[in-house]
């Protein structure tokens, strides 16, 4: 089985190729501009990215849309993440969190997929706490300030197959593919 997952970013392919290995599931990368909208939820930019998408490309594709929600800065950057990290960055957001006792964050993923008789969203959440200072040169975005519950590590000290053990993306990603190896079967 093959999944086609639009993003630009290598990262989260090669993230989710690994993740969909031991599923027998390959992944293709369609490079194309996601459109997405300003909206109250990563739910919402994944919806309308499908059907933009599928009009284009007219295969069943996956889109991610994902973010990183701060607790003391009431949930910001969320669904703005992509915006704040080419504006203000890492450095921006641990001088928001300066002084601030509260270290609680997570990251969600929702992950979407289309084809010519349904749309089905998938989620995956990751909680743990913002570095006092940035650690690591793995990965990318917000990775080098994330520590997941349960690790010492950011997520930018870890190898991608380490990240994936935690990661909201791997998590939906291998709710996808449970579900796509289910429906192969329906049909
Ligand atoms: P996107 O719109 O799904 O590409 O994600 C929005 C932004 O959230 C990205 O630009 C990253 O800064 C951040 N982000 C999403 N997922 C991750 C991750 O796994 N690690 C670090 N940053 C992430």
């Amino acid at each position: 089985m093959k999944i086609r997952f639009v993003t630009r970013n290598k990262h989260k392919f090669v993230e989710v190729s690994k993740a969909l290995q031991e599923y027998g599931i390959k992944v293709e990368q369609l490079c194309l501009d996601k459109l997405e909208i300003q909206a109250k939820s990563l739910s919402d930019v994944v919806r309308f990215s499908l059907v933009v998408l599928y009009n284009v490309v007219g295969e069943p594709l996956v889109v991610e849309d994902a973010g990183l929600f701060i607790e003391a800065l009431k949930g910001f950057p969320g669904v703005f993440s992509s915006y704040v990290f080419k504006t203000i960055g890492v450095n921006g957001i641990l001088k928001l969190m300066e002084n601030v006792s509260n270290r609680k964050a997570m990251f969600k993923s929702v992950v979407g997929y289309i084809d010519d008789s349904q749309i089905a969203l998938f989620e995956g959440i990751v909680e743990g706490i913002i570095a006092y200072e940035p650690r690591g040169n793995m990965g990318f975005g917000f990775d080098p300030i994330f520590i997941p519950n349960g690790s010492e590590k950011t997520f930018a000290e870890m190898s991608v197959d380490e990240k994936n053990k935690f990661s909201h993306r791997a998590k939906a990603f291998r709710k996808l593919a449970s579900w796509l190896i289910q429906d192969k079967f329906k049909r």
